[in-house]
């Protein structure tokens, strides 16, 4: 047996030196037969995966969901069960920065969560807010582009961001809440998560609900200025990674009260608000928040890359009881995780230990690049050996089923009564903010607009600012006057 104390190449074989490459003679040539040198540095080569398109910065850590309430009227889900507590892994990151960038900088951040249910894995993919910037799919990759590094220089560029905001209005209350102060959380701890889109709950009776989730922070939020936030992005770049892990490390497990706002599945049809518009919320006079239970984070991964980098969230990782709703920004979703997935780590990435589920897998899928363990005969469906057949009453696909009865089209949602582009961000401004808040929203935007806007863009800008509240476009107008 090989001494553990002593190296050996990927196969197991013991290898004579890690300081020098087989040459012929001191001076001389190195040789292709030193496999060992070929092997070192062929491996180092393929180490990167591509990151991740967006959301590449990030970090997290494992815990526990438990479940202190009961709202086993709402849905069937193993997971909410009364007591019932679950193994959660959570990964948080920024949108627009690539693998190295400053934790930091303004952007929304990533709050996703993989529950290993008793009925497999269950993926709430959400962020720190509880609206989007668009509500159809087909504008993500414009979105994305236009946040990112440009074609030509491969800068960032405001003005790219500001065009396309202004040219999709529908942007106005994500852009309100990113420009205000939960748009650079002082910590990752520090800030709530939502699963920001609807979903659909189903009960053992067979009842249907949508359902909001929150993620509510126990920490209490806080955040960062501009300034503060750009110091720390200089100074140390891992600034929430660095918290997160240096909290579970001192036995500080941050947590969160998970509530649920749950609309019955009736008023949705005429509800004052689209409630499936992903850059809307529900008012919670309307629907009150629910307390569930509470997420805990009290173990840091033990390998970054294996337990983090390879983690593989996606929103289509719904377990019975739970099914997606109309959204067609979470249906157009479901599409792009496990494709994203299947590129950049491999066909068979559930198989890693991450993302393997704590229960049974039962599935016929075999082969492909990097297969670790593989069905046996037989290995088709149905079949007169005895293999798994399926159980449509189990199923978690039983809750996805909404009703629909239109046309074909390509064309906006239909509109609810006070439906527009604007009005919940202005009532964030005028209700929600106090003049502090509100004077920070004016100052980071008048920022954020002198960084390299057009003129045409920076009128357009303006006129969204005041479609938003009045008052507030003025301020921001004024601030450029005077400045
Ligand atoms: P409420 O007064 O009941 O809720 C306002 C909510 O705003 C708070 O509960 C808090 O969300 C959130 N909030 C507080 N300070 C800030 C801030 N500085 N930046 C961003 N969000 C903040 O009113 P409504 O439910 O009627 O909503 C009014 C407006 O509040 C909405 O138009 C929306 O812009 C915003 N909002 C509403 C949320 C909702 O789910 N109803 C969630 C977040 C924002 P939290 O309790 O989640 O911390
Ligand atoms: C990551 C697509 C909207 C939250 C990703 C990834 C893709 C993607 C391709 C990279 C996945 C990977 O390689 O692991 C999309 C598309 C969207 C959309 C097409 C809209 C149509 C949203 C929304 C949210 C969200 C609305 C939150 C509510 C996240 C999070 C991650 C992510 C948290 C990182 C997950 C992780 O930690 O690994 N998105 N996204 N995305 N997205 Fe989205």
């Amino acid at each position: 047996m090989t001494d553990a104390r002593f190296t050996t190449n990927n196969v197991g074989i013991p290898v004579a030196s890690d300081d020098h490459s087989l040459t012929a003679g001191p001076n001389g040539p190195i040789l292709l037969q030193d496999h060992y040198l070929i092997e070192k540095n062929a491996q180092f080569n393929r180490e990167r995966v591509p990151e991740r398109v967006v959301h590449a910065k990030g970090g997290g850590a494992f815990g526990f969901l438990e479940i202190t309430e009961d709202v086993s009227q709402y849905t069937k889900a193993a997971l909410f069960q009364p007591g019932v507590k679950t193994e959660a892994l959570t990964r948080f990151s920024t949108v627009a920065g690539e693998l190295g960038s400053p934790d930091t900088w303004r952007d929304p951040r990533g709050f996703a969560i993989k529950f290993y249910t008793t009925e497999g894995n269950y993926d709430l993919v959400g962020n720190n807010t509880p609206v989007f910037f668009i509500r159809d799919p087909i504008k993500f990759p414009d979105f994305i582009r236009s946040q990112k590094r440009r074609a030509d220089n491969g800068r960032r560029d405001h003005d790219q961001q500001w065009d396309f905001w202004t040219l999709q209005p529908e942007s106005a209350h994500q852009v309100t809440w990113l420009m205000g102060d939960r748009g650079i959380p002082k910590t990752w701890r520090h800030q709530n998560g939502y699963g920001s889109h609807t979903y659909l709950w189903e009960n053992a009776g067979g009842e249907k609900f949508w359902v909001k989730y929150h993620f509510k922070t126990d920490q209490g939020i806080d955040f960062l200025t501009s300034s503060e936030a750009a110091t720390l992005a200089g100074e140390n770049a891992d600034h929430h990674i660095a918290d997160l892990w240096d909290a579970i490390v001192a036995g500080d497990h941050p947590s969160w009260t998970l509530h649920v706002q749950v609309m019955p599945y009736e008023d949705a049809a005429d509800y004052r608000f689209n409630p499936f518009d992903l850059t809307k919320v529900w008012p919670h006079g309307d629907y009150p928040l629910i307390k569930v239970g509470r997420l805990v984070l009290d173990r840091n991964p033990e390998n970054y890359f294996a337990q983090i980098e390879q983690g593989a969230f996606e929103p289509t990782n719904l377990v019975p009881g739970i099914g997606p709703s109309p959204d067609k920004m979470l249906l157009g979703r479901m599409f792009s995780y496990p494709d994203a997935h299947r590129y950049r780590i491999g066909p068979n990435y559930a198989q890693l230990p991450v993302n393997q589920p704590k229960s049974p897998v039962n599935s016929y899928a075999k082969d492909g690049a990097m297969r670790y363990s593989n069905p046996s005969d037989p290995v088709y469906a149905p079949n007169s050996y005895g293999g798994p057949h399926a159980d449509a009453a189990k199923a978690g696909e039983a809750a996805a089923s909404f009703g629909v009865t239109d046309e074909i089209v390509r064309s906006a949602y239909r509109l609810h009564a006070e439906d527009d582009d604007f009005g919940q961000a202005g009532t964030m401004v005028r209700s929600v903010l106090n003049d502090d808040q509100r004077a920070r929203l004016v100052a980071n935007v008048q920022g954020h607009l002198s960084n390299g806007v057009s003129k045409p863009i920076l009128a357009r800008a303006l006129q969204y600012w005041r479609n938003v509240d009045k008052e507030l476009g003025d301020k921001i107008a004024a601030a450029f006057d005077a400045s």
